[in-house]
């Protein structure tokens, strides 16, 4: 749903784009270092080492029911879990690899316990899925693998054959997409052609990255989309489809098309504090505000937010996630009519300072998030005329407002603005994070 035209895309997103909030999972045998996802490569460690954690891999806690009944309660709508991550370690059980789940000594299928737990709770279902994967035996070595310094693992590539890697990815990509019933979102990660990077490697496999030319990602996506053809899919392989997906930014400008300069679907991707997979000892944690103001301020310029929790490695979200999410919760459950179904405002409604405003599809309500809270006057240019009635959106309770200037302005009205409307805004601050003032428009 959306007020705006935007790039026509093959999958279907009219539901996506209506329901802005979802759940990332990062989880994985990196939940054990508990020390980023990358820890593999960060550190080199070798394919031998690494196996403690596939041999002590035991969720014990997991829950999936009470990781669906979090993400339904913090006002998310769809969740995207990583099925396998860059380490290659799978969270199903596929037939074409022993590097799985259903081998820990968990035993279980984590991706079809998430799959049930969360349709049960109403949510969609989206796959994460890695396109570099360091376990794979005919993945080669490039710039950012964990062998990247071995001489004796680099000389091994000469002998392996990349289109069975992309083979194999298009018998997982089929395995997820007709095991688990019907699937909604294709999240892969992702292209990194030249092989820039910050790390050390042997001189040999200077600008030796990959895209979509080693995915073979035309015949992925159309894997892909023979099996699902409304399937949502992202813009990581390197090919453009639906999703457009900014990581750990805060976006101020709707996104377009580099070409067409149409507007595009977009999604921000982000972290409660940094790392993706559960990370002990990280202390970035982002503050509540923080954490509202970034779905808002996704909403506010046409987007969605996919805020990511990393479960411990016994299987449940931390005090420090459950924490965060139950900042959404509690906003969400007085506020979600802000984010649900709606959009960008039209441009003609200017935001004033310290607040965000966004507007329903229908066009016939705006939300002003009151960021900063203002004292006392609230002054909105452009909508004399045209507003029906206001109201603080917790409580329904009614905002006035007048046309003409009060009498403490009157000597202001050259910094104002054309047409401004007066809403008259309680001295203190109710007991909401942001609160919000729903306007409906004549
Ligand atoms: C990055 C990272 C990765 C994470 C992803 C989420 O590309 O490689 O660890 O899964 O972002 O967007």
């Amino acid at each position: 749903m959306s007020a705006y035209t935007v790039k026509k895309t093959p999958g279907d997103t009219a539901w996506f784009t209506h329901d802005r909030f979802g759940m990332f999972i990062h989880f994985g045998l990196y939940s054990l270092p508990a020390r980023h996802e990358w820890v593999r490569t960060r550190e080199e460690i070798s394919e031998q080492d690494y196996r403690k954690y596939f041999d002590h891999f035991n969720p014990d806690l997991l829950d999936a029911g009470a990781w669906a009944k979090s993400a339904r309660e913090a006002g998310m709508k769809y969740v995207v879990l990583t099925t396998k991550h860059h380490e290659g370690f799978c969270l199903f059980d596929s037939q074409y690899t022993d590097y799985k789940v259903t081998n820990t000594p968990y035993g279980k299928d984590i991706v079809r316990e998430v799959v049930d737990a969360f349709r049960a709770e109403g949510l969609r279902i989206g796959f994460y899925y890695s396109l570099i994967d360091w376990h794979h035996p005919d993945f080669t070595v490039d710039t950012i693998h964990p062998d990247r310094n071995r001489p004796e693992k680099v000389a091994e590539n000469k002998k392996k054959d990349p289109r069975r890697y992309a083979q194999y990815m298009r018998d997982q990509v089929t395995e997820l997409l007709t095991n688990y019933g019907d699937i909604d979102i294709l999240w892969f990660d992702f292209s990194y052609p030249g092989g820039k990077t910050r790390y050390q490697y042997l001189p040999e496999l200077h600008g030796m990255g990959k895209g979509k030319d080693d995915w073979e990602a035309e015949e992925l996506i159309a894997t892909v989309r023979r099996l699902r053809p409304g399937i949502i899919i992202n813009d990581r392989t390197e090919i453009e489809q639906d999703l457009v997906t900014p990581e750990q930014v805060q976006v101020t400008q709707w996104p377009t098309h580099p070409v067409t300069g149409e507007k595009v679907i977009w999604e921000a991707c982000q972290t409660f504090s940094g790392s993706w997979g559960y990370h002990r000892e990280e202390t970035s944690w982002k503050s509540p505000e923080v954490l509202l103001r970034l779905l808002i301020q996704s909403v506010a310029h046409g987007g969605n937010l996919l805020m990511n929790v990393g479960p411990t490695a016994r299987g449940i979200f931390d005090s420090r996630a459950e924490k965060a999410l139950g900042v959404y919760r509690d906003w969400m459950k007085l506020n979600s009519r802000s984010i649900y179904g709606c959009t960008m405002a039209d441009p003609a409604f200017s935001a004033p300072e310290g607040t965000l405003i966004t507007q329903s599809a229908d066009e016939s309500r705006l939300y002003l998030h009151l960021l900063q809270y203002p004292y006392k006057t609230l002054i909105l240019p452009g909508l004399a005329g045209k507003i029906a009635y206001a109201q603080f959106l917790h409580d329904a309770s009614e905002i006035r407002y007048q046309e003409e200037a009060p009498s403490a302005y009157h000597n202001l009205t050259d910094s104002i603005g054309e047409k401004p409307v007066f809403l008259s805004i309680p001295e203190h601050q109710p007991d909401i994070l942001i609160p919000v003032i729903e306007i409906f428009l004549k």
